[in-house]
């Protein structure tokens, strides 16, 4: 018997990125992290899980941080989307990403843009989070390299030089 083929469904879906609008025709079954990386070329959000665990694929998508593995790029129809590439123009740095560097809180940097998003995000939550609080919100982004000390300091320096 011959194996039946499946068939590949498309969507024409419009969404804005980083400020700007991009329409593109995409198979219904790819994930916004797929669309992010390989159609538009933003390959600051990283895959390491692949399955809500790590945080390496944090994105902020209508306001909030989502883990864009977790996504369809057709949920993403018509909502606004800001990678890592989108929190500073070009050649500049956030005070939090300068604080990165001043604390020394990168070493291999895989976790890294989903770190100082989730950051941002408790930053302008708290604005002066406690150690706590920086813990709490990034209980969903982990770090094989730096035991995570030098980053919470990077996070409390900048809510308290905010
Ligand atoms: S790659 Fe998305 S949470 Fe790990
Ligand atoms: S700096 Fe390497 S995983 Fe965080």
């Amino acid at each position: 018997m011959m194996a039946s083929k499946m068939k590949t469904s498309f969507f024409d879906l419009k969404l804005t990125v980083n400020g700007n609008e991009y329409n593109r025709r995409i198979p219904t079954h790819i994930r916004l992290l797929d669309l992010l990386r390989d159609e538009l070329k933003l390959t600051g959000a990283k895959e390491v899980c692949g399955e809500g665990e790590c945080g390496a694929c944090t994105i902020v998508m209508d306001g909030k941080t989502v883990n864009s593995c977790l996504i369809l790029a057709v949920e993403a129809h018509q909502t606004e989307i800001t990678t890592i590439e989108g929190f500073s123009p070009e050649n500049e740095l956030t005070k939090l990403q300068q604080a990165f560097i001043d604390d020394h809180s990168v070493q291999c940097g895989y976790c890294i843009p989903g770190m100082i998003i989730s950051g941002e995000q408790i930053i302008e939550d708290f604005h002066r989070p406690t150690r706590k609080q920086i813990k709490d919100g990034l209980s969903g982004n982990i770090c094989r390299c730096t035991g995570y000390t030098k980053i919470i300091d990077a996070i409390e320096n900048t809510g308290k030089n905010s």
